[in-house]
């Protein structure tokens, strides 16, 4: 690299997986990082998200995003620090988040850089409660699925990013009794003790729709699907008439590597004449400064409690991808790219 360059790392994707990604899926690389032009700013990467979501773009296949391209840069939602400006709105030294992360520098143009508060919150908050996963579990609980008053709700990967925080809003607006699921006694412990969830199941632990039927003897109001198959089915078994049900996400197939199934019993939705209703966070960006202004007076004042599972370094990003495929995390499965 000559003086005028600066190295930094990325990575990018080698191969698309057939079921479970793998390290052989994965390619870190180094590479000289631009100056950046008028209108762009150079940002020094401090956290980057990784998200479910991203396994489904890792598949070449159409969907709401488009695929990862073989040979290139990952990407997903990041915070950094702003080295270089050649923008008169973004000073250096101003903390940002974008969309270039899996690496450690990005050069953006203006438009595609958000700079956030650092005063009403740490930096990596945003990649969190703070971020598209928190957004996420606000627009579950009130828009799309609305809790009310006394009602009784059920949250599965509750002990993740935007379970974690679904659950603790859904008893902010009015829940009477909240449900949590997760993997493992532990996390169970954790969404009681720390999380502030009446009760936990364990999927790992035998039948849940037993495990809901005793949690939730007189039926569940909402539910807020992070997960899909099995829970989904266990959820309509539980569901009130009239109940309604978030569709946030369906990890249990994400891996797949043929069409799963839908559940046999979704005839339940007509009987019980339920609400199913999907949500796509990114239809719902322009809400953030509202949310944000709301979340981070809760995170100030210690009612939203949030935690998070940090890996260190560039080349640490794709264990915290399968850890937080595979139930690693709780809460924001982060990676610290600097300090
Ligand atoms: N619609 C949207 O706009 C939107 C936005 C953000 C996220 N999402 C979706 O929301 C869900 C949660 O995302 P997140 O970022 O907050 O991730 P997360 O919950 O922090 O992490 C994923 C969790 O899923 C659980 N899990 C994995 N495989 C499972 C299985 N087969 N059965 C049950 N649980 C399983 C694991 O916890 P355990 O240890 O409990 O198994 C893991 O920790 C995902 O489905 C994601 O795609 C949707």
């Amino acid at each position: 690299m000559s003086d005028s360059t600066m190295a930094s790392r990325e990575i990018r994707l080698a191969s698309r997986p057939i079921g479970e990604p793998g390290p052989e899926n994965f390619e870190l690389v180094e590479v000289a990082v631009p100056q950046p032009r008028d209108g762009q700013i150079l940002v020094r990467n401090t956290w980057m998200s990784v998200d479910p979501y991203m396994r489904g773009r890792m598949d070449d296949a159409e969907s709401y995003i488009p695929p990862f391209e073989i040979g290139k840069a990952l990407e997903g939602s990041a915070i950094g620090e702003v080295v270089a400006s050649n923008v008169a709105s973004i000073p250096v030294g101003a903390t940002v988040s974008h969309f270039l992360g899996w690496r450690e520098h990005a050069v953006l143009d203006a438009a595609e850089a958000t700079v956030v508060d650092t005063d009403i919150a740490r930096p990596q908050d945003y990649l969190g409660a703070l971020g598209t996963t928190g957004l996420t579990a606000y627009l579950a609980v009130t828009e799309i699925a609305p809790v009310r008053q006394g009602d009784v709700v059920f949250v599965s990967a509750a002990a993740g990013a935007v379970g974690s925080v679904a659950g603790q809003l859904a008893r902010k607006f009015g829940a009477a009794r909240v449900i949590g699921s997760a993997g493992g006694p532990e996390k169970g412990k954790k969404l009681v003790e720390d999380f502030g969830f009446d009760a936990a199941v364990d999927y790992r632990a035998g039948s849940l729709t037993e495990q809901l039927a005793a949690a939730a003897p007189e039926g569940i109001d909402v539910y807020v699907d992070n997960v899909g198959g099995d829970h989904l089915g266990a959820a309509l078994d539980a569901m009130k008439v009239h109940g309604r049900i978030a569709l946030v996400g369906m990890i249990s197939g994400y891996n797949a590597s043929e069409p799963l199934p839908g559940p046999s019993n979704i005839y339940a939705a007509a009987t019980k004449r339920l609400t199913l209703r999907g949500v796509l966070v990114s239809d719902h960006l322009h809400r953030f400064p509202e949310y944000i202004g709301k979340a981070a007076g809760w995170l100030a004042d210690g009612t939203l409690h949030t935690e998070e599972t940090v890996l260190e370094g560039i080349e640490q990003a794709p264990a915290a991808f399968f850890g937080v495929l595979g139930g690693a995390n709780t809460g924001k499965m982060l990676v610290r790219l600097a300090s």
